[in-house]
């Protein structure tokens, strides 16, 4: 036995005080804690630090090491990955041994993965909401060069986002960083895909006793079709007329109301002189949630972010705060006479776990409440209603 080789991402612990000396299944540390988990086939444990809860999941050394390394190198592209914390080898060991290594990521906080979804009574209601997170993820990290190898139910988790579902990768033993995907590349993938979740949902089918002729196995090939709806969608060319300029705005609008954020447009003269070709390159889905983080330093997630925002341009336009250093000290009293109040209450009395998704519902109760009185409804009416009627979320679409 020796003393494990560590290498830590800055602003996490040092992890020095885990007892690596033995491998992670025969810990008994005060800094375990339970925690909801997919199906898996290596060790995974969750440790509670100040700055956090971590998972760690022991593998060999050359898988530890890629995925250590491919989690890194994505986290600059999208925030659709785990954030890899620690590298750890047990350097005493042979480096195929499965102990040998361990990976540190930061949890990722009111996640779950999409396995319990599949498998829980809602499911019905929310497969199209599932189709579109996995094809949505699946389009963000092919933007990004990002090879996942193994997309599947318990490899990538889901969180609420407003009424919306959000995805989040979190396996990466097998992926693999370029600086664009091929076709082949993206293709391959997606077959991967396809071919995992249909060994899942028939293993689901079996395990829950029923027949297999009622096990739902399109919803690979589902994800698939809507991936590729949604990626022709964001990179297709446009060929327009020198004087059509309104169009660029248009198809900038478009993604951006789809959430993508337009890194830039490149305009080339085609050989039939006035025609020029238009091709935007899109980077993730975080038009609203960098958008609310520049303006009020909240960090949400994309849809969530959409919501609020529509909250705060409410509040600006009721107030009349027109001019942009009005504008300033609108959202100044926003923050401080709205948000974070109600965000205070919410944390205090809510059963759910992320207040901003409580806030988010709250909004939605807020708007009902308006339609159905046919009248604004302030904060505080729509609160104590909010509260009286159970917490009320939003609705599925179709309801
Ligand atoms: N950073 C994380 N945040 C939240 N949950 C996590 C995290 N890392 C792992 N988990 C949970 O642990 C489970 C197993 O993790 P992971 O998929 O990385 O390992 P694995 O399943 O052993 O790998 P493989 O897919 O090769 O079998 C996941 O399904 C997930 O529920
Ligand atoms: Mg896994």
């Amino acid at each position: 036995m020796g003393t494990p080789r560590l290498q830590i991402r800055p602003d996490n612990p040092d992890f020095l005080d885990l007892p690596w000396g033995e491998p992670i299944d025969d810990w008994n540390h005060d800094r375990l804690v339970k925690m909801p988990r997919g199906v898996h086939r290596h060790s995974v444990v969750f440790v509670a630090y100040d700055e956090g809860v971590y998972a760690i999941k022991e593998l060999p050394v050359r898988v530890a090491r890629n995925e250590y390394q491919v989690l890194g190198a994505i986290q600059e592209l999208t925030h659709r990955a785990a954030e890899p914390a620690g590298l750890m080898e047990r350097t005493w060991l042979d480096p195929h041994d499965e102990p040998s290594a361990a990976v540190i990521t930061r949890y990722v906080e009111h996640a779950f993965p999409f396995r319990s979804l599949v498998s829980g009574p809602g499911f019905g209601a929310r497969r199209r909401q599932i189709v579109d997170a996995l094809a949505s993820l699946m389009v963000e990290l092919h933007l990004s060069g990002f090879f996942w190898g193994d997309c599947s139910l318990s490899n990538a988790l889901y969180r609420y986002d407003a009424g919306e579902i959000e995805s989040i990768m979190i396996d990466a033993e097998t992926s693999e960083i370029h600086n664009r995907l091929s076709r082949g590349q993206r293709e391959h993938d997606i077959a991967i895909l396809t071919e995992n979740l249909a060994g899942e949902m028939a293993d689901i089918a079996v395990m829950s006793g029923a027949d297999l002729d009622h096990a739902d196995l399109w919803l690979g090939e589902d994800i698939a079709t809507g991936y590729h709806a949604l990626w022709t969608e964001l990179n297709e060319e446009l060929v327009i007329t020198a004087d059509e300029g309104y169009r660029i705005r248009e198809r900038i609008s478009r993604l951006n109301d789809l959430g993508f954020s337009v890194h830039d447009v490149e305009i080339e003269p085609t050989s039939e002189g006035r025609l020029v070709r238009m091709k935007t390159r899109v980077g993730g889905r975080t038009f609203n949630s960098d958008r609310l983080a520049a303006v009020a330093g909240i960090d949400a997630s994309e849809n969530q972010a959409r919501v609020i925002l529509g909250d705060l341009s409410y509040f600006l336009a009721k107030n009349e705060f027109d001019s942009r250093t009005q504008k300033a000290v609108g959202v100044f009293q926003w923050m401080t006479t709205v948000f974070q109040p109600l965000i205070d209450r919410i944390s205090e009395i809510w059963h759910g776990e992320d207040p901003l998704q409580g806030y988010c519902d709250f909004l939605h109760h807020r708007m009902s409440l308006a339609t159905v009185r046919g009248r604004d409804v302030s904060n505080e009416e729509a609160f104590e209603s909010w509260v009286e009627s159970g917490f009320p979320g939003f609705p599925l679409k179709g309801d």
